[in-house]
């Protein structure tokens, strides 16, 4: 039996630690302008030591739990979002299931890097259409400080650390009205980590598997993709973008996000910005900036949104949901 999907809870969370573009010049050869002016970031958040991905996941996901008014023995589905994983295995998906003392329901990890929780909604809300689950945990986690280099000034400013979640539940009434998820291997090498457990394992035990991107490949890309993907959505639904009440990108640059917003005609005002706050949280923007517009009012119910994601892969995805 199919049913309708609605996002019924939301939470996130962010590392205590912050890093300004200040305190980066301490150490880089940059300066505050340049990071602010070429990418709209100001802070990111830093995990402290000891604290990994599964950490921040948990309490996102408690959060989420919470505004839906739901215990986490009614989850039957946890799909988590991310690129830093605190094991090889198992999946942080199955630590948080300990960590939230559920049992018996599937548990896995999804990786799509900045698309993560795009491609993790998207699974999720096949389970819960189909009728296979009722109430799915998604949560999009990441700890990417870990995988960057702290000394290479054209990667490391751009990224910070973050979780959020959100539950999915089934309902009579319509939520999620579609989603689109999209890959294309033949760009492995413009954003990458290229080493790994197969590859360089001895690399990974060294802390040297860092982050390489070439940036105006990727930023170029970007662009044109995440452009056709908001039209692919609009198109599908046979909706106008002035329908469209907001937009929650991923938060990767604000040039990006400022193209993205005039390919569909909107208002830098519909558009959720935490950019300049959190930096590229990777799996975790979308859930984080969507958290973020709930809890300050802006997000209300029966509006209509589009969250779009890009990242390393290539990967990419887009969704429209009615709140
Ligand atoms: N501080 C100061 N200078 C820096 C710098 C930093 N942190 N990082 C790079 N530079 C320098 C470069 O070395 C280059 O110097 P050169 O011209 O002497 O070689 C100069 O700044 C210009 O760099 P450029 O790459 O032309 O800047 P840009 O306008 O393309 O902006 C990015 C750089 C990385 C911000 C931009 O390309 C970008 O955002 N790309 C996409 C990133 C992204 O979205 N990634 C994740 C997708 S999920």
């Amino acid at each position: 039996m199919s049913h309708s999907v609605r996002i019924t809870g939301t939470g996130s969370y962010l590392p205590k630690k912050v890093l300004t573009n200040k305190d980066l010049e301490k150490f880089l050869d940059t300066t505050e302008e340049w990071i602010f002016s070429r990418s709209g970031i100001r802070q990111r958040h830093i995990a402290a030591e000891g604290e990994f991905t599964s950490d921040l996941a948990e309490v996102a996901s408690r959060e989420a739990l919470k505004s839906a008014g739901r215990q986490a023995s009614d989850v039957d589905l946890i799909v988590v979002a991310t690129t830093t994983a605190d094991q090889v295995f198992p999946s942080t998906a199955c630590l948080l299931q300990n960590r939230l003392d559920i049992h018996g329901c599937p548990a896995f990890d999804v990786q799509a890097v900045c698309a993560g929780f795009l491609y993790a909604l998207d699974v999720a809300y096949r389970y819960v259409v189909t009728g296979a689950s009722r109430c799915a945990l998604v949560v999009g986690a990441e700890t990417f400080s870990r995988i960057l280099n702290w000394e290479d000034r054209s990667t490391c400013v751009l990224f910070g650390d973050g979780a959020g979640a959100m539950l999915l539940e089934a309902a009579d009434t319509p939520g999620i009205l579609s989603s689109h998820i999209h890959a294309d291997g033949a760009f492995k090498d413009l954003l990458c980590v290229p080493v790994g457990v197969s590859t360089a394992y001895q690399e990974l035990l060294d802390g040297r598997a860092y982050t390489e991107m070439q940036g105006k490949e990727v930023f170029r890309w970007a662009v044109s993709t995440l452009g056709d993907a908001v039209i692919e959505i609009l198109e599908s639904n046979g909706i106008h973008q002035s329908e469209i009440d907001w937009l929650v990108p991923h938060q990767a640059n604000i040039r990006i996000i400022n193209a993205i917003a005039k390919r569909l005609e909107l208002s830098m005002d519909q558009v959720v910005v935490t950019i300049d706050q959190h930096g590229n949280t990777s799996a975790a923007s979308v859930p984080l900036a969507f958290d973020v517009a709930v809890k300050d009012g802006r997000i209300k119910s029966g509006d209509k949104i589009i969250f779009e994601a890009f990242g390393g892969g290539f990967t990419w995805g887009s969704m429209l949901v009615q709140i």
